[in-house]
């Protein structure tokens, strides 16, 4: 990636091998975040956990630190090879003006070796380090507190079946940051003050967020909150957060307890306490109960971000407000009154909902971050649904079953809303396998009972 006929610096990250599939867009998002794009060269290796990024500052690439919880560690690269004769070469054409100022003799510095699927032992690491000789360190080793801290990374590939003897690339860099994986420990759900049944785990919460390309002093919302897993992630990020959700226990905290040997909920088990738990309260506006069907909103762009996981109809069942003609005897003269009932919520016209609530109420380059449940054998991207207003950015999946998955879906809004886009999504093939009451839970549960069934089977054999 080259700025005005400038080569950008190189930069290395190291990922986590966990969350595959939400690694490419989650950096993607950040990068672009920090005004910086990917470059597409990198996209052959997207299963690394190496990847080389161009990027045109330090500042960028510590920024992307501050929120990535796929990347482990970003480091200046100074060299890199498929061997070790490779590597020197590299680093020998390294300009020496980049180097100097963390070389020189007033300064403090450590190598470390680290070797991905594969352990080395300490005098093989050493033996690594004294090949490094011909680089001009000539500040003092500091094993305890150094300054400045290089790394010798080696790769031997991602299979742990069939390690080469030999790694297949070897890279040299300064450290720069480390990212944010010790959220996933802080903000884990088993901790958490106030948890339901389907509250989101927090690495995918983090995530989201990022995919959302959530920001300091942004409005995000959540149509349909639960315990408020995914307004957490944002406002650790710095937006203030609101929702709603259509259940009156679960906005208030009431009703029967989620955790084992816990029968009823506490006196102070609610999104507000769990916010707070985390030192977040300044960030919570409110949630209200309220059905996402419906709108309860003016007409006017309010929010930055909308981040949700609506319910699928598996853990939880979907539902919304209707109406229901019911005659009420009246002494002044018989009216007619109507009152709200619960009715089934068909996916198909959740989803509906969904894109053409965050069509109005985004901003303009505001992103709308849900999960759309996917029964497999019936997978095509077509079935992915669309909105004029709205742009697909990515879509990652995430397999549940032999049978099932859910891809975390990620738009930008890029076109004002006017009337005509109201239905502009209606293409009939998108909301195919969501139409009709229970459709995903059906085909959900069909799989489970045919496995459940040839379990049996294999027993009786
Ligand atoms: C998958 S859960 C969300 C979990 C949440 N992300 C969390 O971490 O706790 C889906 C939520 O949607 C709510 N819901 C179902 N139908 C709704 C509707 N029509 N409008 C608003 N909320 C609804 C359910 O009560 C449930 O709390």
């Amino acid at each position: 990636m080259a700025l005005l006929g400038r080569v950008l610096p190189r930069y290395l990250l190291l990922l986590a091998q966990n969350n595959l599939g939400f690694r490419l867009a989650e950096i993607k998002s950040l990068l672009s975040l920090y005004g910086g794009r990917f470059s597409a060269h990198q996209e052959s290796h997207i299963n690394s956990p190496f990847w080389i990024l161009n990027m045109p500052s330090e500042e960028m690439a510590k920024g992307l630190m501050k929120r990535t919880v796929c990347g482990k560690s970003m480091f200046e690269l100074w060299g890199h090879g498929k061997s070790s004769e490779e590597l020197y070469a590299s680093l020998k054409n390294y300009p020496m003006d980049n180097m100097v100022p963390y070389l020189q003799s007033n300064t403090t510095y450590k190598i470390n070796v680290h070797a991905f699927n594969k352990t080395l032992a300490q005098k093989e690491k050493i033996q690594k380090i004294d090949a490094l000789e011909f680089l001009p360190f000539e500040g003092k080793v500091n094993l305890k507190k150094p300054e400045h801290v290089f790394w010798i990374l080696e790769d031997y590939g991602t299979d742990p079946d069939n390690i080469p003897k030999e790694p297949l690339a070897l890279y040299f860099g300064r450290w720069i940051a480390n990212g944010q994986r010790d959220l996933i420990d802080s903000y884990s759900v088993k901790k958490r003050h106030y948890i339901g049944n389907t509250s989101m785990d927090a690495c995918l919460s983090f995530i989201m967020a990022n995919h959302g390309r959530v920001k300091p002093n942004d409005v995000v919302f959540d149509p349909f909150v639960g315990t408020g897993s995914l307004l957490i992630a944002s406002a650790h990020f710095g937006a203030y957060v609101c929702g709603t959700d259509i259940d009156y226990n679960t906005v208030h905290g009431l009703g029967k307890a989620s955790r084992k040997n816990q029968k009823w909920r506490g006196p102070d088990e609610n999104i507000r306490a769990n916010l707070r738990q985390y030192g977040l309260e300044k960030y919570y506006i409110d949630a209200l109960v309220s059905d996402a069907s419906q709108a309860i909103w003016r007409k006017r762009m309010l929010f930055d971000a909308v981040i949700t996981d609506p319910p699928y109809g598996i853990r939880e069942s979907t539902r919304r407000t209707g109406l229901q003609k019911e005659v009420v005897r009246s002494i002044e003269g018989g009216t007619e009154n109507r009152i709200s009932v619960s009715s089934n919520y068909h996916l198909s016209d959740l989803f509906f909902d969904l894109l053409n609530f965050a069509a109005q109420y985004l901003v303009m380059g505001g992103r709308l971050v849900y999960w759309l449940p996917v029964y497999k054998p019936e997978y095509t991207e077509e079935i992915i649904p669309q909105h004029s207003c709205l742009k697909l950015i990515s879509n990652c999946e995430q397999t549940l079953s032999s049978h099932t998955s859910r891809h975390l879906i990620t738009m930008e809004k890029v076109k004002e809303f006017e009337d005509q886009d109201q239905y502009s999504h209606l293409l009939d093939c998108q909301y195919m396998p969501y139409k009709g009451q229970n459709s995903f839970r059906e085909k959900y549960f069909s799989g489970v009972t045919k496995r459940i069934a040839k379990e049996e089977r294999d027993k009786q054999k």
